[in-house]
Parts: C-alpha cells; structure tokens; sequence
C-alpha cells in the first residue's frame, strides 16, 4: 500500500534532482497507469531513469531553482488523493489524511513539499511559539583552557545487503546489493564502500568505531546525530529496522564502553521513512511509537527515566550531562518536508520547539550552558518554512547559553552561521554538521573530533578524520588508512570557533574565492568523484550563502557578502 506513498515521493524527488524537462502529462499518465496496472510502463521508468531517479537523494538537490515541482504537485495531488478514496484502499498515510482531513489539497500541499520551489498556497495557517521575554548575554569564547573531547559521528546509513562486487550503478535508489552483478569490471561494488549511490557495510563501520575507540582513548562523550538506517527506502520493515537499530547501537555501546552516547533520530528510522504520525494517531500501522519506544529502551543505557518519558512521546529530550552543563536532543525530523503528517498537522508538531524554548528557559535560570544535537539542520530547503523561522527565534533568544549544536543529514562536512535577528550582521550561534560515515554519494567516511572547553562548553576546535576509499579499495584485504584530514583553526587561520570567528572565516570566503573551494573539498573529505565533478561559481556561492542561512529561505546575509559575486 505504501507503494504509491513512494511512487509520489520519488517523483517529487526525481523531480527536484532532474535536469531534464518532462513532457506535459507524461508523470500523470505514468501514476495512472502504476494505480491501474500496479507496476510502471517500460516508458515510465526510462522517464524516470532520465530524470535521474538514481541520483534522487543528491545532497544539493535542495539547492536547485526550479517550477518544476510546484507544477508537478498541482498536477499530481488532487488525482492522487481523489484515487485513494475512490478505490477504497486500505489504510495508510496519505489515505488517513484525505479522509480527516478533506479540506487538504493541492493548495495547502504544494506549499509544503514545495516550498524550496516557491509553490505558494492559500491553505496556510500561520503559527508561532510563546518565546519568555528576556535576551541572553552572549558572550562566546573560550575561558578554562582546559578541554573535554567528544566524537561527533552520523549518517552511517548500515546496509544489511551491501556485498562487494556487486552492481554499483543500478539506476535504484540504492545500489552495491547481493546478488547483483555487474557487466563491467568498473561497475564492481568497492570491499570497503563505493562512491556510487551505495551505502554501508558492517565491516566499513566496525572498521571505523575500531578505529575511532583506538585512536582517542581520552574521551569525554559521543554525540551520534541520526540516520542508522540505509537508503533502501523500499526495503524497510519496522522488524527489519529494530533489528538494524539494535545491532549498530550494540556496536556503539561496545566501542565507547565506559561513554556516554547522546543520540538523536534520523529521518530514515521510521518505517516508512520520512514519516513522524501525531501522537493521536494510535492505528498500529500508521503510528511512530514503536520507534519511540524502542529508542528508549536502547538509549536507556545513557539517558535517566525523565529523559526517556520524552523520548517515547516524541524522540527528544534533555539531559544534565553535568552541573552547569545540558544537552537538549530534537528530533527536527518532524520539520522535514518529506514527512507527510506535516500535511495532516503542521503546527508545532509534539509541541517540540515551545519545549525546546521552556527547557532553555529553565537552564537560562539554572546558569547553564547548552549543547543542541539535531538531524535535519534548521536551514534547509526541505525544512518546513515556519518550523524553521520559529526555531531561528528560540535560537535568537537563547544563542547566550547555546554553546555548541550539532547536526548531519547533509552527508557534508559543513556548518551554519546564526545570524542575530534585530542586528542582522551580528554572529550569535554556531551549528556544526558531522559529515556522514556513509560514502552516499561521493563521499569519503569520516568522523569528527571536537575539542570542547571544560568550562562554559564552547567549541574550541575540531579535527576531521577520514579516509580515502579509491586508495582503501585497492586493498581489501588491509583495513582503511584513516587520517587527519585537517583541524578547523588551523585550516582556515582562525583564532577560535566562535561565532565571530566563522563570521570571519565568511568574509574570508566572500573575499577569496580560494576559502570556498577548500570549503568544498571538504564538505566531501576529498572524494576523488567529488573533487573530479568540481564547484563552479555558482555552486561556490551557494555554499557560502548555505553557511550564511539562519533560516529557510533567509537570503539577507548571502547578500550582503557576496553582492559582487
Ligand atoms: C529486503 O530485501 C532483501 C533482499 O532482497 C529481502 O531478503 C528482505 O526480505 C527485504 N526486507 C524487507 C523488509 O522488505
Ligand atoms: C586517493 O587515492 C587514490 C589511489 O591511491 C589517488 O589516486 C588519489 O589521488 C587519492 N585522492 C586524494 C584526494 O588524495
Ligand atoms: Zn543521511
Ligand atoms: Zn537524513
């Protein structure tokens, strides 16, 4: 049933990703014939194929211009959700809120899924959170000198079916799978991963917590910021995901013994993907509680009974890790365009950000410091407008006791740069993404290690460990060759990381368009396929306008630095 769920999100995707312009009707034709027949025409999957569906999950689709989408979604919705009510299917997602809720169409849709596209929509209701008054002191910097590490890993995406040698360019999602076979030679499955649209085997990730647990014997905490679950989004189960769940976490807790592990979701968990059901929603086959629960009972080794009463009613919570010292874990899945009980509710959903800014409040009055782990990063184009400006607000307000945030999703070595709302060009907040352990697509693995102040918390540094797959794969039978790609300070000739030290590390970019290209050989830890695929002008610029982004859509400071560009 949830078939058609994923036929329509691979056709938004497809779309978002596509280059190639589609043939009036040609998607339509193409959905009305999957309902009638149940399978796609020879001349639909060429259709997709050339949209190029494979690529569908590119991490820059979000940064394309395009009508595209908002034309698709007009065209598509209304059909889709009049099909489903026709036929009487059985209950799922999209049916379940085309029968609560009539009034939804293509003109409170559209404005959602499509919104990096500007589809705009009547249907939209406003919504904000109650922010307590008050403004906190910022004042960012390191104090102590002392340091606390911590490893910041994410987007492992583990594939069970991942088999060396097998057909790497599939035209699936996913490729690398058992019992595939290639043609040529070069169309092989690395033995330690591939650069194509592939995700992880376990050996790559027992490698690497090998690797990390041997090389820094010092550590104070790993953070882990989703996405445990592979990109073989037809492939899931909620049996197949528990069981996945528990084998990496099992895996983690034995590599970091005697750590602490502060986790958070990744948009993948679900079953199906993507999607986070209201509370109210208590249908087994619709409802997210068994994730919810099962995340409590694995993160119950690291998180106390108060912390995992809130995981189990949304996937977030909050933790004193010590005196002085809080971590608050949200689950920003919820805000990501492609879960669909946006469509149903999209109104603060779980009451999660008015928490956020109570439970900030409340370590405002206790004098405490802040360190804020998420999934999808609150800037994105495919993170939902509204969630995303009420969370620039709560981080605004909060940004003095807010001393570090960490995120993934992307796959790239990347940050965020917070901007004040009232003084525009004022540095306030830092959010920091790990990067991926997944090599989809175009990546090489890598973790990173942060250096923290013992004191007030504050990044100090970090160091970026990776290592180069090409050369790994020439020797399966040594294990990878992992390295210290580069520390952050030292890199960019930065004082500290700051605020105001990523707020010069922009201007260095915006005046020197050599900063950005190191930037972008980075974000993918100098993947060959990556570096060979290059940046032009315009891809550089967007990278520094997604650093400089403190909500969806906020163009103010790429502006103001790079209006020459
Ligand atoms: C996933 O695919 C594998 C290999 O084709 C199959 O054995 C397994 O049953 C599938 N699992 C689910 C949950 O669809
Ligand atoms: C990675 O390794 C391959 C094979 O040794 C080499 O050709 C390539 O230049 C390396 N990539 C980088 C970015 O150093
Ligand atoms: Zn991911
Ligand atoms: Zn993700």
């Amino acid at each position: 049933m949830w078939g058609h769920f994923f036929v329509l999100s691979v056709v938004v995707a497809t779309a978002l990703g596509g280059e190639v312009s589609i043939p009036p009707n040609a998607l339509r034709n193409g959905m009305k014939e999957r309902f009638r027949t149940g399978t796609f025409s020879p001349e639909f999957q060429q259709l997709l194929q050339s949209m190029g569906m494979a690529h569908k999950f590119r991490s820059n689709v979000e940064e394309r211009e395009d009508d595209i989408v908002c034309q698709l979604c007009n065209e598509l919705i209304d059909p889709i959700l009049k099909k489903y009510e026709v036929e009487r299917l059985p209950l799922d997602i999209v049916w379940h809120i085309a029968l609560t809720r009539t009034e939804k169409g293509s003109e409170t849709i559209c404005p959602i899924i499509g919104q990096g596209y500007g589809c705009s929509g009547i249907g939209l209701a406003d919504w904000s959170i109650n922010i307590p008054p008050g403004s906190s002191n910022i004042n960012h910097g390191v104090v102590s000198g002392e340091e606390l590490q911590a490893v910041l890993l994410t987007d492992i995406h583990y594939d069970p079916y991942y088999e060396a040698g097998s057909l790497a360019t599939c035209n699936l999602p996913v490729c690398c799978t058992v019992n595939t076979v290639p043609a040529y030679p070069e169309d092989a499955a690395g033995f330690w991963g591939d650069y194509r649209d592939c995700d992880t085997a376990f050996r790559t990730i027992d490698d690497a917590l090998t690797f990390i647990s041997a090389q820094h014997t010092d550590l104070d905490f790993v953070y882990y910021t989703g996405d445990v679950i592979h990109h073989r989004v037809w492939n899931t189960s909620i049996d197949a995901n528990t069981n996945d769940l528990r084998l990496i976490f099992d895996r983690l807790d034995a590599a970091f013994p005697n750590i602490p592990i502060y986790s958070v979701l990744g948009n993948h968990e679900p079953h199906p993907l993507n999607v986070f059901a209201p509370l109210e929603v208590q249908d087994d086959a619709l409802s997210t509680q068994w994730l919810f629960d099962l995340s409590a009972d694995i993160w119950s080794k690291w998180l106390d009974e108060d912390a995992l009463a809130t995981v189990r009613l949304g996937g977030y919570y909050t933790v004193l890790v010590k005196p002085g010292f809080r971590i608050v874990a949200i689950n920003s899945n919820v805000a990501y365009t492609f879960n669909w009980w946006l469509l149903y509710d999209d109104v603060d959903p779980y009451g999660q950000l008015q928490w956020l800014a109570d439970t900030l409040y409340q370590a405002e009055l206790n004098g405490e410091r802040v360190h804020i782990l998420s999934h999808v990063p609150s800037n994105g184009g495919s993170t939902y407008s509204i969630w995303s400006r009420e969370y620039r607000r709560v981080i605004d307000r909060f940004a003095g006791i807010i001393s570090g945030a960490f995120n993934g999703h992307s796959h790239n070595d990347e940050l965020i740069l917070y901007h004040s709302l009232e003084n525009p060009s004022q540095p306030i907040s830092v959010a920091w993404n790990g990067g991926s352990l997944t090599t989809f697509s175009d990546k090489n693995p890598n973790y990173k290690l942060f250096k923290i102040d013992a004191e007030n918390f504050e990044v100090v540094d970090y160091e970026v460990w990776a290592f180069n797959l090409t050369s790994a794969n020439l020797t399966p039978d040594i294990t990878p060759d992992w390295f210290m790609l580069y520390s952050f300070k030292d890199v960019y000739g930065l004082s500290g990381a700051a605020p105001q030290d990523v707020r010069q590390l922009a201007l260095n970019m915006a005046s020197d368009r050599s900063v950005v290209e190191q930037y972008f050989r980075f974000s993918s830890r100098y993947a060959d396929t990556a570096l060979s695929g290059g940046c032009n002008d315009g891809c550089l610029r967007n990278l520094l306008c997604k650093l400089l982004r403190s909500e969806f859509n906020d163009y103010t400071q790429c502006l103001e630095l790079t209006p020459e560009w």
